[in-house]
């Protein structure tokens, strides 16, 4: 019979109505609701939660609250703002079923200190979007990175469901060595077993280069004080006769590196992983402009270890930087001073089979060694954590990957990343778990510097990608 016009198509053979495409529904959801996403992020940081300053302590703890309250709204369920020895960690989960995989997201609702306040073009607790991104203390690392999650979450369960169950762990410590999440994760495996971890908190080459990190660099911290002269001297009494211990001090941190500029610790890289040549043939192929490299930063040349490019320098070679240095008079004008004491915080990064504890304590020798006659060195250790590399054949690398190259339409470069999360060894030493880093920020968005910022693009692209993470990962484990 011929189909009249204008009538309905014939429906006997159609058992029910075509199913939309998940993705599309995600990404018409995404759009609709699009500037409640972006003012919830707002509101996020609005609130100061610095963790290393204990003044900040009741905005780190309001924030936690605030984490608890979105992550009830997304849906989660036994959502928990989790007390520890100082900041809290926010737990949620859905179990869809417990046959299905589960992907546990971390992240963290911690900023660093937003100092020097004066650098800043506006406040860094009053986010404001201006051409295309939200500049905000915290903005992209990592309130507005974990903060997709949610909203991804939230997309999913209202178009469809979860195709796999998650559970959602953000904490209020890792900008200061997550050493209370170590002790969560020990007393909680059971609450915490997944298939894989997820975590959105590094960054991409660009926007139009999309990358996963495949591996973070490990971290010994350490403060060292050179104690000279009982007291402050007059520098024209005494100097010239007596250990300047500033002086001192700049000698023994100059002496640190050799002309090649690799590191002159006795036994430093001992436990080294070198790469081989097709290694690292593979990371030379992700895209690297020096010369825009350079003028992003003001700097005329690049400097680092011979024999090795920036981005190897930067990502798996281990390094050692002086991050603050004082003693004797920095006031306004001129005081002559021969200084009782200097100080300075030195950090290393570290890379796979570097063990943290070891380098401090090699440094702690080391350092202890080379003080000139008339000084007191002392090494006091702060926070560390191992270097991690994840895998790129596994289901859920394979699952970021295809979700990815979906919404950028290029398929992601897998790189190595310069950046410490130290609770991704942890996760794989106290869970089994391995980690995906799906991060979505940019070298560029000044984390942990004035005027942080996060694209408003990237924050959309990843709440986007993520719902089609859950797919692909759904899928590829399926029969696992
Ligand atoms: N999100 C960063 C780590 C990062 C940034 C990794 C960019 C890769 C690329 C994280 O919040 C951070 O800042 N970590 C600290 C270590 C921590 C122990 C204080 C770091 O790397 O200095
Ligand atoms: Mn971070
Ligand atoms: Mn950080």
């Amino acid at each position: 019979m011929p189909k009249a016009k204008g009538c309905p198509a014939p429906t006997t053979y159609l058992r029910r109505p075509p199913k939309q495409p998940i993705v599309s529904t995600v990404d018409t959801y995404i759009e609709s609701h699009k500037d409640r996403f972006l003012n919830e992020l707002l509101d996020l940081l609005r609130i100061p939660s610095v963790s290393a300053d204990p003044k900040f302590k009741a905005d780190v703890a309001r924030c936690a609250e605030a984490v608890k309250q979105r992550l009830e709204e997304a849906g989660l369920e036994r959502v928990e703002v989790c007390p520890t020895k100082g900041h809290p960690i926010v737990y949620g989960e859905k179990i869809v079923d417990p046959a299905k995989p589960t992907v546990l997201v971390y992240g963290h609702y911690d900023v660093q200190p937003a100092d020097p306040l004066e650098l800043w073009d506006s406040g860094p607790f009053e986010p404001v979007i201006k051409d295309g991104m939200i500049y905000a203390r915290g903005s992209a690392d990592d309130k507005g990175q974990f903060y997709m999650h949610v909203k991804a979450v939230e997309t999913m369960m209202k178009n469809g469901g979860l195709p796999c169950n998650v559970k959602v762990m953000i904490e209020g410590e890792e900008e200061v060595g997550s050493d209370n999440l170590g002790v969560f994760v020990k007393a909680n495996k059971e609450r915490l077993k997944a298939d894989v971890v997820l975590i959105s908190d590094t960054a991409m080459i660009a926007n139009d280069v999309p990358s996963i990190n495949t591996g973070l660099r490990g971290l010994s911290y350490v403060e060292v004080e050179v104690t000279g002269p009982n007291r402050d001297l007059h520098s024209g009494v005494y100097g010239g006769a007596v250990a300047n211990p500033i002086n001192a001090l700049c000698e023994m941190i100059a002496s640190l590196h050799d002309v090649n500029r690799r590191i002159t610790i006795p036994g430093f890289y001992d436990a080294v992983q070198e790469l081989n040549a097709i290694e690292r043939k593979a990371l030379a192929e992700a895209p690297f402009d020096e010369e825009a490299y350079m003028k992003d930063l003001g700097v005329d040349a690049v400097r680092g270890e011979m024999g090795y490019s920036s981005e190897e320098r930067s990502s798996i070679r281990p390094t050692l930087d002086v991050n603050g240095i004082w003693g004797g008079y920095i006031g306004e004008g001129a005081k002559t001073v021969l200084p009782s004491k200097a100080y300075a915080k030195i950090s290393m990064r570290l890379v796979p089979n570097q063990k943290s504890d070891a380098i401090t304590k090699l440094f702690q020798d080391h350092f202890t060694r080379i003080a000139p006659p008339g000084v007191k060195v002392v090494v006091r250790p702060h926070h560390g954590g191992e270097a991690a590399v994840t895998p790129i054949d596994s289901p859920a690398y394979q699952a970021a990957s295809k979700a990815m190259e979906e919404t950028f339409g290029k398929k992601p470069i897998p790189t190595r990343g310069g950046g410490s999360i130290p609770i991704v060894a942890l996760f794989e030493e106290e869970l089994g778990l391995k980690t995906v880093l799906f991060g979505f920020g940019l070298d560029s968005d000044n984390i942990h510097s004035p005027n942080e910022k996060y694209g408003v693009f990237n924050y959309f692209q990843g709440i986007k990608t993520i719902p089609r993470f859950f797919q692909h990962y759904a899928a590829l484990m399926n029969g696992k």
